[in-house]
């Protein structure tokens, strides 16, 4: 978008996310940039996390509903309930700088209708917070009805958890390369640089920030010697049993922070290789092999499709950290809110089940299969194990015995956690036997 007004912007992305066009991240990347850029973030980040809430409180405000035309007007309001409710941004520069955004969303005639919507949410503020008590849970809590149906029936005990997880701000967490220093070690680093952090309970190599930093004002950041990543995917190089000179192979790959780990954590594989279906995303493997000093075989394509890129040579180990619906990690990516759509978790397993019996058969006998997703939808996980080991016989379900996450009929799942805790992720180790 030509324009320098943020919530023209906002409005603009929230809209192509209705639409289910892009995500915050390919979105966001395109705008920043903006000198408002950290509102625009913020605003786009906190309207997806509310979205359901707001969207609530909207149609409260409205006599009619808008035409479907008008998504962009829609959005434009979201924002600024958005900023009206949980910014402090001066409530002037919000309803006037909303009312310019319909002249830059070519859509003048609103300009009436977003000033007044706006003036009669300050005005009526108590009376529509008080009402929005009374509404159904799952816009309470924010989440579209079908996911919030699959979370309390899926995880009964732990719903009310995962489901106020959801909304919180990530923490944003690091990844010591023990190749270079020691967490120990780089914990007094940050220190010495005034970055409050503390170690993580579960992975080894896991330090959490007490506030979020750029990565440029993290000591050795260049140098390789930490990444950004979420603990529960710290948790993959060790599941692996990894030794040296083993064959491994890290099926959907990219952007290559579990590739990285498993480099880091063994040293003398006899070689590693990581597959992508997508070109764009395997040059982000590359970027961080070299930021971090790291080789592997990198190939472009369908894992799936073992004819298009395997030699025949058996693997020991192989990862299939599977696409997914990526329900775990909603607090990190709040857009899922929006995007996904219970049609698309069918579709999902059929890859997950596709991926799963092919990768198989580049497995070596005595070899270790680790299944992962970031999903919290037992469809997705438990499930295409279970459906799997009813058809592989040379397939070997081993127990993960761990003092983190719960386990399940086939694997163990870590739920979102709160500010200084993992992702949703669901692990399951297959032995060939
Ligand atoms: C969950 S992400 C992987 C994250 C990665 N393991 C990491 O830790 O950085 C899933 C990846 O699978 C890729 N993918 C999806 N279908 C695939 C397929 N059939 N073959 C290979 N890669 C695939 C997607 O492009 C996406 O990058």
């Amino acid at each position: 978008m030509n324009s320098s007004n943020s919530r023209a912007i906002v409005a603009t992305i929230l809209s192509e996310l209705l639409s289910g066009r892009g995500s915050l991240t390919t979105h966001l990347s395109k705008v920043k940039d903006q000198t408002d850029f950290s509102l625009i973030q913020e605003t786009c980040y906190g309207a997806c996390r509310w979205f359901m809430l707001l969207e609530n409180i909207l149609s409260t405000l409205l006599s009619k509903p808008l035409k479907a035309g008008d998504k962009d007007i829609k959005c434009l309001l979201i924002c600024g309930l958005y900023q009206l409710r949980e910014l402090e941004v001066a409530e002037y520069a919000v309803i006037n700088e909303a009312v310019s955004a319909t002249v830059v969303l070519k859509k003048v005639w609103a300009k009436g209708l977003v000033n007044a919507v706006l003036r009669n949410y300050l005005r009526k503020k108590p009376e529509i917070e008080q009402a929005l008590l009374g509404a159904e849970p799952s816009i309470l809590h924010s989440h579209p009805a079908w996911l919030f149906a699959e979370i309390n029936s899926q995880w009964p005990a732990q719903a009310e958890q995962i489901l106020q997880n959801n909304n919180l701000r990530p923490p944003m967490t690091l990844r010591v390369n023990q190749l270079q220093k020691s967490r120990a070690e780089f914990l007094m680093l940050l220190d010495a640089a005034n970055i409050e952090a503390m170690a993580g309970d579960y992975a080894d190599t896991a330090i959490y920030l007490a506030k979020p930093s750029p990565v440029a004002d993290i000591p050795g950041f260049a140098e390789g010697w930490v990444s950004v990543q979420d603990e529960a995917s710290q948790l993959v190089a060790g599941l692996l049993q990894l030794k040296p000179d083993l064959r491994v192979l890290d099926a959907c790959a990219a952007p290559g922070g579990k590739t990285c780990h498993i480099l880091e954590s063994e040293p003398s594989l006899t070689s590693c290789t990581s597959i992508d279906l997508n070109a764009g995303k395997l040059r982000r493997i590359e970027e961080n092999l070299q930021r971090l000093q790291l080789e592997a075989n990198l190939i472009e394509a369908d894992a799936s499709d073992v004819d298009s890129w395997w030699d025949g040579q058996l693997f020991d180990r192989i990862l299939l950290d599977a696409p997914c619906s990526a329900t775990g990690v909603i607090r990190r990516h709040p857009d899922i809110k929006l995007l996904r759509k219970p049609e698309e978790v069918a579709q999902l397993q059929l890859t997950q089940t596709r991926l799963l019996a092919s990768l198989w058969l580049c497995l070596k006998p005595g070899g270790l299969l680790l299944y992962t997703t970031c999903s919290l939808l037992r469809q997705e996980n438990e499930e295409i194990i279970g459906r799997f080991l009813e058809c592989a016989d040379s397939a070997k379900y081993e127990r993960i015995v761990a003092d983190w996450g719960v386990e399940c009929h086939f694997g163990r799942q870590l739920l979102p956690g709160a500010n200084q805790g993992p992702d949703g992720f669901f692990f399951c180790v297959l032995r060939k036997s």
